[in-house]
């Protein structure tokens, strides 16, 4: 069985001893007593239903307040008595994960999340695919839904994972790939019976359940066209979507990258993407679903030689001439950069540009392109900085929701790195509260993931995790030019790996300086496309934030960033201090042994020599190419190869 995670038996000491009261009735109602009973099995508390008898002293019901919404609750709590109020049962599920997360002493209110939806994308593939095989992307082992081109009917599995879910607040899960394949594609037909399993399970605990579709569904399904215009097609996926939802009546909706890289799309047909978006919207809108439709569209064919294309401006140019034109039951699904989930980027611009759109932003739980789950990198800081607009517009006023790829599998930890199951607990909670400090969910993961946690265990998860992000940006790709990863699987340093490839994925160095010049004055414009007062700050080679200097500006070695030091300092000394950060996390890691179960132990330990050795790496391949094109010896004289 599997990891306990952020729901050890421990975490509901607080409210399994108590004698609780619970009225309502409904599935999710019936969830929040099986919850409640099993833990009080376990503390000797007691569990009575509906209203009358003894009094209680933690009470759970419906009646609140229906400025509640569908998920909120509220807390109140005097002389050892506490209510738990929603006026939907859904609220009384959060509810009562609030009280196992944080207890009820400290945090009575009302609580309701940011957006209606925070979804969870799997990048899980029914087939072996032979390059990307079970999971696209998947640093945790296989699917924890299909096995080889079957399903695995785990779900007792699928269940425990459904309460981590719902738990840190979850509520909508797509279960395959948004590159769908042959075999994919037909879960939306014939092998519906294998979403529907699945959904039966997630629905208990109040997650919804979307599906990847292709575009192209229906001539993979025999007709002999995809068009949006062609009444045959608007046909197919018109009587498809009903079956869909004669088997599985709260299904969520159809997740669709299109004209992406390599994937079928309305371009085929010389259709718009609103045309295909509300091709779909209009089957799914009398049923109550919705389409997500990705913004990840970009020349994926790129000549490196022509500097007028950038990628980073792609979403932008296609999407923005159809802000308005998508049904509302579209939500166009952001990556929250420009790019591809680099370490380092500015918020997309795209987002803040859709005002009549519905708009998702997309976060990478998997960490494809940060460290791959066998370095330690706590992402929240950098999520909460994108939702607070740290860096371009605050993401969190722009988005109607929160979709993330997921970082789970069916590794005994879920996620390959068992700290990196923080990332999946923040992302959920960040959902709900954007505002959230990212050292204080933190600071409740630990809490519930290593009960009793000792203050030395807790300051040394802090010090390995709190700034972990920045360590890794720090021996990676520098001041947010990004990529310099080994192509294909994206893992470890290779500078020019991507440099004269079609993906549109270039730093430009030179013997002179190095970074993409997206200025509106002499580069691709991409500045110029962020609202005030952002589009000023990044054409300026003296206000653009360091962190951002190469991804705006091609700059030369010698150049004096905001902070103080040249270019090439920069990147020699933040290499120098990311590689040794990186060996002082695993002294601190050492330092706990005997604080944690010994399998997580060791697991952490071994992945911490991978880190250090591949910290290493990064730090002598970024510093040796640097020092060989600009001949700029290291200020402090150390060693450089
Ligand atoms: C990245 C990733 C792909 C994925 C794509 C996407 O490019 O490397 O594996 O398919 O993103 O988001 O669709």
């Amino acid at each position: 069985m599997n990891d306990a995670a952020w729901l050890p038996p421990e975490a509901w000491r607080a409210i399994g001893g108590r004698r609780i009261r619970v009225t309502g009735r409904g599935l999710l109602v019936d969830t929040v007593v099986d919850e409640l009973r099993r833990a009080c099995a376990r503390f000797g508390g007691e569990v009575v239903r509906g209203p009358g008898g003894k009094p209680c002293d933690l009470d759970l019901g419906l009646g609140g307040d229906d400025a509640l919404g569908p998920e909120g609750y509220e807390l109140t709590a005097a002389d050892e008595h506490t209510v738990l109020r929603a006026a939907h049962p859904h609220g009384l599920l959060h509810g009562m994960f609030h009280l196992v997360r944080l207890g009820d002493a400290s945090s009575t209110g009302t609580f309701r999340p940011a957006v209606p939806r925070r979804m969870l994308d799997h990048w899980d593939n029914v087939d072996v695919h032979p390059v990307m095989g079970q999971v696209e992307r998947g640093y945790a082992g296989g699917s924890l839904f299909w096995h080889n081109g079957a399903p695995r009917r785990d779900l007792p599995r699928v269940t425990a994972y459904a309460r981590l879910l719902t738990a840190c607040g979850i509520n909508a899960v797509t279960l395959n790939n948004v590159n769908v394949h042959a075999t994919e594609a037909r879960l939306l037909t014939d092998r519906l019976g294998e979403v529907a399993e699945l959904a039966g399970v997630f629905r208990r605990y109040g997650i919804r359940t979307h599906l990847s579709v292709s575009f192209a569904a229906p001539v993979l399904h025999g007709l002999d066209t995809a068009d949006p215009a062609d009444e045959r097609v608007r046909h197919w996926w018109e009587s498809t979507t009903v079956d869909v939802y004669a088997t599985i009546p709260d299904f969520g909706g159809y997740l669709v990258k299109a004209d992406s890289e390599g994937q079928p799309g309305p371009f085929t047909y010389g259709r718009s993407h609103a045309d295909g978006a509300n091709l779909l919207a209009d089957a799914l809108a009398p049923h109550g679903g919705v389409v997500h439709w990705r913004a990840f569209v970009y020349n994926h064919r790129q000549d490196w030689r022509d500097r007028g294309v950038d990628r980073a401006r792609a979403a932008f140019d296609h999407f923005t001439p159809h802000d308005g034109a998508f049904r509302e039951n579209v939500v166009l699904q952001v990556k929250h950069g420009p790019m591809d989930f680099q370490a380092r980027e500015p918020a997309a611009p795209l987002i803040a540009a859709m005002p009549a759109t519905r708009v998702g932003v997309e976060f990478q739980v998997t960490q494809e392109y940060t460290g791959q789950q066998r370095h330690v990198c706590y992402l929240a800081p950098m999520w909460s900085e994108l939702l607070r607009g740290v860096h371009g517009p605050a993401l969190a006023g722009f988005a109607a929701e929160f979709v993330a790829v997921a970082n789970t599998g069916d590794d005994p930890f879920w996620t390959g790195h068992p700290l990196a199951q923080a990332n999946l607990y923040a992302y959920g909670r960040l959902g709900w509260n954007p505002a959230l400090e990212p050292a204080a969910v933190l600071d409740e993961w630990v809490t519930l993931t290593f009960p009793g946690a000792p203050a030395r265990l807790r300051d040394a998860l802090h010090a390995i995790m709190d700034d972990s992000w920045r360590t890794y940006e720090r021996y990676t790709a520098p001041l947010g030019v990004g990529f310099m990863v080994r192509p294909g699987h994206h893992y470890g340093p290779d500078v020019d790996g991507y440099e004269y490839t079609r993906w549109g994925t270039y730093h430009h160095a030179d013997r002179d300086g190095v970074g993409v010049d997206r200025t509106v004055a002499t580069g691709t414009g991409c500045a110029g496309l962020y609202p005030p007062p952002w589009a000023r700050i990044y054409e300026s080679p003296d206000e653009c934030p360091d962190e951002l200097a190469l991804f705006f500006h091609h700059l030369p070695y010698q150049h004096v960033l905001t902070g103080g030091g040249t270019v090439i300092q920069h990147i020699y000394d933040a290499h120098f201090a990311g590689a040794r950060e990186a060996a002082e996390m695993r002294e601190r890691w050492a330092e706990v042994a005997g604080l944690v179960p010994p399998e997580k132990y060791e697991r952490v330990r071994e992945l911490l020599d991978e880190q250090v050795r591949s910290a290493e790496e990064w730090r002598d391949q970024i510093n040796t190419y640097f020092f060989r094109k600009s001949g700029v010896p290291d200020a402090k004289g150390r060693r450089i190869h």
